[in-house]
């Protein structure tokens, strides 16, 4: 275990000598006040080593070659034991904390040329990135038929992946495995690894895939990170994204549905339950909900790099929102961005009328059903509506 943590962090200070060495620049945003409180989720080396590059205006990196054959399974860290009241935790938190070091998984299924490959990088503006468990086949099936479809809209590329990871047990398992790898070699848009896929690992299945993206889609401009079960108006994000003064993905964004001063749940019912052994501080930093949000392919690969310094929680939003506080970047508001019910304009509107979801860019939560009539009715031209919501 020691071996495996030692040359964890020869790797990991290795590649941050690296980034410190080459091209592309990114800025840390951090003014001259360098003696900011570092953050429990925030490793002590990593606050080092922020610290020590926050002398430069840009941080400077390339692109991390670690190869992934050379990674043993993760083993279980029993020294989580030790933590006070590890015993009286529930054994999925437990299991969690066993495991929570754990960030190389194989790859199962993978897509080398979904953005084009090394050889013919293709010009990707908006890369959906939607998380599905392997079971969820008829909701991958209703977003391949709408919003999800690749397409080129207003001359802008958009493609498509679904990540996942297993489920399941023995034949269940094995019959799931089946059926995302016939899904993948239809429709070439499925990456799987072999972790497994509960709610707990949806932070892991976020690292895993910016991990991918670094080394196979860098170029992508933008991406919506989102549930498999939203209505995403994939059109209007098209035309807002392009509409964006100087920044064509190379900038900050970071844009959804914004939660502020939100805290931990510490009741053990909730399912949202988090434990002070999991997470210590009083509120969670301001984050956007996970439901889908909107970022550039510069915040996606910034976001990447900085979280091999913060430990992972299992709300894979927070933790998103936990990565651009370390960098000093936020996340923003988007109106049209409604993960949850109570924003809905007024009584009168019903979220399945066309005419309101004609101007949206994503809400939750809908039946795989009625996005098939939903996505024909508000690309209609002649949708009679009378004024705008
Ligand atoms: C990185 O920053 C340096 C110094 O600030 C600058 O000279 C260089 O042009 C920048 N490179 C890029 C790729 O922006
Ligand atoms: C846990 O703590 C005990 C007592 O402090 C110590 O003997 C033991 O080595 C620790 N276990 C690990 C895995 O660090
Ligand atoms: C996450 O996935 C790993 C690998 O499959 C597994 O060992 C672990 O139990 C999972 N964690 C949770 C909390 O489900």
């Amino acid at each position: 275990f020691f071996l495996i943590t030692s040359l964890s962090f020869c790797l990991f200070f290795s590649s941050l000598m690296k980034m410190l060495q080459t091209p592309q620049n990114i800025s840390t945003h951090q003014s001259s006040h360098n003696h900011d409180r570092r953050p429990a989720y925030l490793k002590e080396e990593g606050h080092d080593a922020l610290h020590k590059t926050s002398q430069l205006s840009n941080w400077q990196w390339e692109r991390r070659r670690v190869s992934q054959n050379l990674t043993p399974r993760c083993e279980q860290n029993t020294m989580v034991e030790n933590v006070s009241g590890f015993h009286s935790l529930s054994p999925m938190i437990q299991d969690f904390l066993y495991y929570r070091h754990c960030r190389s998984f194989p790859i199962i299924l993978d897509l080398p040329d979904k953005c084009g490959g090394d050889d013919e990088p293709e010009d990707v503006f908006l890369l959906l990135v939607i998380k599905s468990s392997p079971k969820n086949y008829e909701r991958r099936e209703a977003l391949r038929k709408t919003w999800a479809a690749e397409r080129s809209y207003k001359g802008k590329v958009i493609r498509r992946i679904f990540i996942t990871g297993t489920e399941g047990s023995g034949f269940e398992e094995e019959k799931l495995n089946k059926l995302v790898r016939w899904e993948h070699q239809h429709y070439n848009d499925i990456l799987q690894w072999d972790f497994k896929d509960s709610f707990f690992n949806l932070t892991l299945k976020q690292i895993l895939f910016l991990e991918w993206m670094d080394r196979r889609c860098p170029q992508a401009r933008f991406l919506l990170n989102g549930d498999d079960d939203v209505f995403a108006h994939t059109d209007n994000m098209v035309e807002y994204l392009q509409s964006l003064k100087d920044n064509n993905g190379n900038k900050h964004l970071f844009t959804g549905h914004l939660m502020k001063n939100a805290m931990p749940v510490r009741n053990p019912e909730n399912k949202y339950f988090v434990p002070l052994q999991v997470y210590e501080e009083e509120v969670f930093p301001t984050y956007c909900s996970g439901g889908g949000y909107l970022l550039s392919g510069y915040t996606a690969l910034v976001i990447y790099k900085i979280a091999a310094l913060v430990e992972i929680i299992p709300i894979d939003d927070v933790y998103m929102g936990m990565c651009l506080a370390v960098m000093k970047l936020k996340p923003d508001s988007h109106m049209g961005v409604q993960t949850l019910y109570w924003h809905i304009p007024s009584r009168q509107v019903d979220k399945y009328d066309p005419c309101y979801l004609k101007d949206i860019l994503l809400l939750h939560k809908f039946m795989p059903s009625d996005l098939y009539f939903l996505w024909q009715e508000v690309r209609n031209p002649k949708l009679p509506c009378s004024a705008k919501t």
